[in-house]
């Protein structure tokens, strides 16, 4: 056998991997006639990828990487917003290292393995195993949602990512964090009740829904709760207020920002602060920057562009340091302003049932929409899918 004939021949590789990137909603475009530099185009909305193909016996190598890198930085490659590296033999050490050096954001590899396709870098986010003072259910993942700044909805995220959750098959505890805040009283059916939760039906039709059960920290004994898949903890904006043994058991945190001067020039290093913040008393949780508020209407785009160049430049110096933390980019994930979630809570008030903002207006809503597809990114940056019932 050559070097090069492996599983299939080459051109029969080209077409499995275009039919498997068709199935997945990505339209398929050869590249210029005669061009060496890779095999397949994918299109999906307004992102292009340029994606190469080795079907070799032997793991790919630096050079390898690196004439594809070259590809990526040469004049015309702008178009594309990435370039996919996909081999049936995965990639050699020193390959992997060059990738995780450069921390180039333009470079994804992938490893072909019979039908799947696992990404070799950059590394989906995991966590290791670890003692704390809290017994630890192995089928329960931890996200803590942290920002030491005030106000910028760290208890409003909690509560609807645990309805997106939710919504997508796991049982969530919602657990309260913040000695001055009462969460449960946002989710109590009553002035009595003492075992707030929220049932949430499915999203497919004829599936069960879930539950969402809300907790104070000092509530919350794992063993009683065996059967719930994710604990969100809503934390105090002062990290110390948290109890240490829970901030040392979340597995990933999402670190809420509003993407406005204010926000950001001026407290340009709130996030970065925050994650060297949580690193101090967490060495291995996987941590998400998002932005909360934003307003995507035409007459900002400039402006918050530049706001984004301004957030990214700023955050990837920290993030080069740390390959457990991330930026999710408002195209992957992002929770839009909404008059919706500012008025959440009003049942408080006007004494009516307890509900997320979920429910449509006009056939819409906005928020619904906004914590499934981040709850969904979340799915694919992290390892909770396997949790999920059914
Ligand atoms: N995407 C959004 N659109 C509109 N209003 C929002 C949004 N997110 C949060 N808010 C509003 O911003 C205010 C602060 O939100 P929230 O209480 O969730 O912040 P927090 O970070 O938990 O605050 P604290 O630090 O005091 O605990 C609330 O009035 C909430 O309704
Ligand atoms: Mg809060």
């Amino acid at each position: 056998m050559s070097e090069t004939a492996l599983q299939y021949d080459a051109e029969r590789f080209v077409v499995i991997v275009a039919e498997s990137f068709k199935r997945h909603g990505f339209k398929v475009v050869q590249p210029p006639a005669g061009s060496r530099s890779h095999d397949l185009e994918l299109v999906k909305g307004d992102h292009k990828y340029a994606v190469v193909l080795k079907n070799h016996k032997a793991k790919c190598n630096v050079a390898q990487l690196e004439k594809f890198l070259d590809f990526l930085d040469a004049p015309g490659s702008e178009r594309f917003e990435a370039g996919w590296f996909i081999s049936t033999s995965g990639f050699s050490k020193p390959a992997i290292t060059h990738a995780e050096t450069l921390q180039s954001p333009r470079l994804v590899l992938w490893t072909h393995l019979g039908k799947e396709m696992h990404r070799t870098y950059p590394p989906i986010l995991t966590s290791t195993p670890h003692q704390a003072q809290h017994s630890r259910i192995a089928r329960q993942k931890y996200f803590g949602i942290f920002t030491c700044k005030g106000g910028v909805g760290k208890t409003t995220i909690a509560a609807h990512l645990a309805g997106a959750f939710a919504l997508m098959g796991y049982d969530v505890v919602l657990l309260d964090l913040d000695p001055e805040k009462n969460l449960r009283k946002l989710f109590m059916h009553g002035p009595g009740d003492e075992a707030p939760s929220l049932y949430v039906p499915s999203k497919s039709k004829g599936q069960p829904g879930s539950t969402i059960t809300v907790l104070n920290h000092d509530e919350w004994e794992p063993s009683h709760y065996r059967d719930m898949q994710i604990i969100i903890c809503d934390c105090s904006p002062v990290l110390e207020q948290n109890p240490s043994s829970l901030v040392e058991l979340f597995d990933y945190c999402v670190v809420p920002t509003t993407l406005t001067p204010l926000g950001i020039a001026k407290n340009a290093d709130v996030i970065t602060r925050t994650f060297r913040h949580i690193r101090q008393m967490n060495k291995h949780a996987g941590l998400f920057a998002l932005i909360n508020g934003y307003d995507p209407s035409e007459a900002l785009a400039k402006k918050n562009e530049k706001l984004l160049k301004h957030l990214s430049s700023h955050l990837s110096a920290y993030i080069r340091t740390d390959p457990l933390s991330r930026f999710i980019h408002p195209e992957d994930a992002v929770i839009r302003f909404s008059t919706t979630l500012q008025y959440w809570g009003f049942h408080l008030i006007d004494g009516s049932k307890p509900t997320l903002a979920f429910s449509e207006q006009r056939g819409k809503n906005h928020p619904r929409t906004d914590f499934l597809q981040l709850a969904d990114y979340l799915e694919g940056h992290t390892e909770i899918e396997e949790l999920r019932k059914g």
